[in-house]
């Protein structure tokens, strides 16, 4: 492979997700299932072993990765397969929902559903992301934030909003007056999407029955919801951000005694990309503060 395609076979990598190494050396995915069989049939003698270029047994995760990572200038390779093997049969959509929605409801408070949250298996992104990521901030909060999706940097640490949209934001909040301590803010998906992509809404609705058991557990008196999914996922609108920006809904879902006044907001990731916008989330953020310190009353239109 010339140094030109080897680049391109990397930058390829980094768009799908794979952006990070999780092992001293690399696995041949392209060998054929059957040396790959014989290959998990044979226990690592040594470290020696271990570090040779021998692939060990695929895992589901390992096989999730690989999946489709040809690269060019590798066109006699096999395809890669990944067998499901450690994650049992795989479950109806509808199977794999109502185990969501039992396991929230079965959670009868925050420690035990976040622990649900770490055990589910039920959503692929899991599979590929390197850590479950569900909140930052204080469990007794009076308010909560959801956004969209742990990206890389909340992948590797574990917390949301932890990156460079992370930092806009605690900058936002800071200049508002608005401790971390006040706040707990979490996300709709629990697992980052491959190379950060949107979301679909199979894992979408696999993650919503924790995120609205969180809200029910928690019961803030007040949503800031962050950026395009966010907002479209809790209210069910198809409308985008730019019209709702700004607005004060009330949040309801069943399991709610009454519903919460929430706002919702510009991305800070959109932010980063248009600082000119900066100025109406920041509109946002003070009408946010505004009825949060009960200087206000939010307008709910
Ligand atoms: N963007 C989000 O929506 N959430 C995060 O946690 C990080 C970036």
């Amino acid at each position: 492979m010339s140094n030109r395609e080897a680049r391109a076979a990397l930058e390829w990598l980094i768009e799908m997700g794979a952006d990070e190494a999780l092992e001293e050396t690399s696995r041949d995915r392209f060998r054929a299932p059957e040396a790959r069989a014989e290959q998990a049939s044979v226990p690592a003698a040594s470290s020696q072993a271990q570090n040779s270029m021998t692939p060990a047994p695929p895992t589901a995760r390992d096989g999730h990765r690989a999946q489709g990572m040809s690269a060019p200038g590798m066109s006699d390779a096999q395809p890669p397969v990944w067998h499901p093997g450690e994650q049992g049969p795989l479950q109806p959509a509808e199977a794999v929902l109502q185990n969501a929605r039992d396991a929230a409801a079965a959670a009868n408070d925050l420690e035990s559903l976040h622990e649900a949250i770490r055990t589910f298996e039920g959503c692929e992104l899991k599979r590929s992301a390197s850590n479950t990521v569900i909140y930052r901030g204080s469990k007794s909060a009076k308010v909560m934030l959801i956004g969209e999706a742990p990206g890389r940097d909340e992948d590797i640490q574990g917390q949301p909003f932890v990156g460079a949209a992370g930092r806009m934001l605690d900058t936002m909040l800071e200049s508002a007056g608005i401790a971390i301590e006040e706040v707990y803010i979490t996300n709709i998906l629990f697992w980052r999407p491959p190379g950060n992509r949107t979301p679909d809404t199979r894992e979408i609705g696999l993650c919503l029955p924790f995120v609205e058991r969180q809200i029910e557990l928690i019961r803030p008196e007040l949503l800031l919801m962050i950026g395009n999914v966010s907002v479209k996922t809790l209210l069910g609108t198809t409308q985008g951000i730019t019209r709702l920006r700004g607005k004060w809904f009330a949040y309801q879902h069943e399991g709610l005694s009454a519903p919460i006044p929430a706002i919702a907001s510009l991305h800070p990731a959109y932010l980063l990309r248009q600082p000119a916008q900066k100025r109406h989330a920041w509109r946002d953020m003070l009408a946010f503060r505004a009825v949060l310190r009960g200087e206000t009353k939010p307008e709910i239109g």
